[in-house]
Order: structure tokens, then sequence, then C-alpha cells
């Protein structure tokens, strides 16, 4: 049987892919390379020694997801493919609630009428707002996004409860990822993002290998230890082997599930910048900057229900997040775009 991976070739579906690839599993890659290269799936296949079969096209194309099901056998489907720029979210929410929202119910309508029930959905910890209590397990009431971005994952979230409540058939995962990072211990694969990166740890590995000349930090006067934003960073490959135990979980249970995946330990803006510095070896530099609109001062996951369910808890700590990150920018300065 077959597992179709939409946004295979992006971050975190390129390192799900590599894990899947790596048990054994058939795979199907459907990725529009809107925001990807096909050079990681090159590279992932150079990796495992198994080439991923990759459909370049877009998951709101029915047509098209029709012919996947009926060529391949497909079981089990995990969405990666989205758009996940939160400013660029705000400029053309039409755009983002297309390809995150429309694009989810063409798969989802595809699935059905294909008898394929077995849904991973990559939502994020931004469904939960500005949360009042830390660390956030998964009755935290949602809050309200601050952009379209958090809203269509909320959206997607509400759609497919209502469709696992309403056909017992569906076993669905919601997925909540806090804030990935890292890449593939190897080096080849990782996070490439087109322009001037809009999340801290790219942009503090482009300043690393000298492509950007200082980190901002975007407010010091959070209430927080440093009064820097604090986050949960999780190793992307730890948030992969999420997928595989996830998906393992959906073959056993039928409903939705809601699992936070995250390590549970909050670090500071200036906590990763350090831990980056200590990676690479040579001082990162950075200056304070006003606030960023829309940012919370912290968010860190309580992910024992992960543990509990799933058997799942991530492994990597920040000096290897940092290795990893920095083992990747430093031998792909340019992204795959190097070749
Ligand atoms: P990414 O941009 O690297 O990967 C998304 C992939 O989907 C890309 O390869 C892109 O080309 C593809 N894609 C986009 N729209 C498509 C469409 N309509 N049809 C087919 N393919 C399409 O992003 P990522 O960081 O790997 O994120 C993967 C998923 O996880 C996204 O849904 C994102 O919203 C979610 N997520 C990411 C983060 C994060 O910080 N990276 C946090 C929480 C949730
Ligand atoms: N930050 C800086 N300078 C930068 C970039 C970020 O100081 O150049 C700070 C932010 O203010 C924040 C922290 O670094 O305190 C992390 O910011 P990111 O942009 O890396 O991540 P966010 O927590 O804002 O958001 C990310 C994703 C969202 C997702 C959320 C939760 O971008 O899509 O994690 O998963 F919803």
């Amino acid at each position: 049987m077959t597992l179709l991976i939409t946004g295979g070739a992006g971050y975190i579906g390129s390192h799900t892919v590599l894990e899947f690839l790596s048990t054994g599993q058939d795979v199907l890659v459907l990725d529009n390379l809107s925001n990807s290269s096909q050079e990681s799936l090159a590279r992932v296949a150079a990796l495992t020694g198994r080439t991923p079969a990759f459909v370049q096209g877009d998951v709101r194309d029915r047509a098209l997801l029709d012919q996947l099901f009926s060529r391949h056998a497909i079981s089990s489907v995990v969405h990666f493919a989205g758009l996940k720029a939160v400013g660029e979210s705000v400029r053309k929410p039409l755009q983002y609630y297309d390809n995150n929202v429309t694009g989810t119910l063409v798969l989802c309508q595809a699935m059905a009428a294909a008898g394929v029930y077995h849904l991973v959905f990559s939502s994020s910890a931004t469904v939960y707002g500005d949360p009042a209590d830390m660390p956030i397990t998964e009755s935290c009431p949602t809050g309200r996004p601050t952009n379209p971005y958090g809203q269509s994952k909320l959206m997607v979230e509400q759609v497919l409860q209502d469709l696992a409540a309403a056909d017992p058939r569906w076993s669905i995962a919601l997925l909540r990822y806090f804030n990935p990072v890292g890449a593939h211990a190897s080096g080849r694969i990782g996070e490439d993002p087109h322009g001037i990166p809009n999340n801290l740890l790219p942009y503090i590995s482009q300043v690393a290998v000298g492509r950007l000349p200082q980190v901002s930090v975007f407010g010091n006067d959070y209430p927080t230890p440093d009064g820097t934003g604090v986050r949960d960073y999780i190793h992307v490959v730890d948030l992969a082997l999420g997928h595989l135990a996830a998906l393992n979980y959906l073959q056993q249970h039928t409903g939705l599930q809601t699992w936070n995946l995250g390590t549970g330990t909050g670090y500071s803006v200036l906590d990763m910048i350090h831990a980056f510095e200590a990676a690479c070896g040579h001082p990162i530099p950075y200056a304070v900057a006003p606030r960023r609109p829309g940012d919370i001062a912290a968010c860190w996951a309580d992910p024992g229900k992960a543990a509990r369910d799933l058997g799942w808890r991530a492994q990597r700590n920040l000096a290897q997040m940092m290795a990893d990150a920095w083992r990747w920018q430093s031998g792909n300065p340019d992204g795959y775009a190097g070749g």
C-alpha cells in the first residue's frame, strides 16, 4: 500500500518522506513546488536508496487527485501542502484560504470518493492564540488567530472535526506543531526558505553564513526571563517521527485525535542565538528591534498526550538542533539552488 504525502518536497515533508521510506513504506509525493524544489526528494532518494514516486501538481486539482487515487493503492494521506508565511497571509488572504482550506476540502472529497479515510493533518500551535496557561495541553481552548494563516489552520481543524463526527469511517490526526527547526543529521536536506526568512532559525543560519548582516531580536521587554520571546523549538526529525507514530495510531483507531508535537521546553531568542554560536563557533551579530506585531511572549507544549497515546517523545536536544541546522546551512549556503 502507498502513502500519499502532499507537500512532501517541502521542509517538514521531505524529512517525513525520508523517515517513511526508511521503514520500507511506499510513498507518493504530490507537490506543486510553489515553495520547494524537487532536489530535496532527489537527496532523500540518495540518502535512503529508495525513490518516492513524485507528481508535480496542486492539491486543489480534483481531477488529478482522482487520477492518483485510481492509479495508486493509496491507504493513507499525510497532508503538508499549504502556504505558511504569516505576514504574506495578511496581504494575500484569498491565496491562503484557497490553498489551505479549499486544498484540504478537495483532498478530503477525493479521499472519500476513493474510500481512503486515514488522514494526518499539519496544524500549528498558532491555533491556541495567546494562551493564558503554560504549558499548553490539547484541552486548552483554541484562541482567535491574528492572521489568515492561523485562521486557515483553525478552519481546517473545525472542518475535520465535523467530518470525523459525521462519518465514523474517518481516522484523523490533527498534529499541532510547535516550532520546527534543524535538519537531517546528514546535512543533505534542510529548510530552504525563498527570499528573506520570516522565522528565527533560518534567519540566524543565514546571518551565520554571511548572507544577512545581523539578527533583529523582536522585543526584549516581554515578561520572560531575559525579555525576549520564548518558544518550544522541536527538531524536524523528531517532528517527522511524530507522523509515523500518528499514522500507526490511526491504523488502529477511528475518530479524530489532536496531539501537540513539541518538546515541552521553551527557549528565548537570546538562548537560540547563543546556542547557534556554540554550534557554528563564531559570534552571531544581533540588535534589539521593536516587537513584531502579532507575536506572543511565550509558548511551549505539554507533549504528554502524544507520549501516552503514541509512545512518541522528542529525543533531540537544542545542541543537536543547532548542530544539524549549521551542518545543513554551511554545507548548502544557497540551499538547494546551490545544486
Ligand atoms: P513548506 O513550504 O516547506 O512545505 C509545504 C509544501 O507544500 C511545499 O513543498 C509547497 O511547494 C507545497 N504546496 C503548497 N501549496 C500547495 C498546493 N496547493 N498543492 C500542492 N503543493 C503545495 O512548509 P513546511 O514548513 O514544510 O510546512 C508543512 C506544513 O506544516 C504546512 O501545512 C505548514 O502550514 C505546517 N506548519 C509548519 C510550521 C513551520 O514552522 N514550518 C509550523 C506549524 C505548521
Ligand atoms: N524572532 C526574532 N527575530 C526574527 C524572527 C523571529 O526575534 O528575525 C522571534 C519572534 O519574535 C519569536 C521567535 O523569534 O519570539 C520565534 O519566531 P518565529 O517567526 O521563528 O516563529 P513563531 O513562533 O512566530 O511562529 C512559528 C511559525 C508559525 C507557527 C508557529 C507555531 O512561523 O507558522 O511557529 O507553530 F504557527
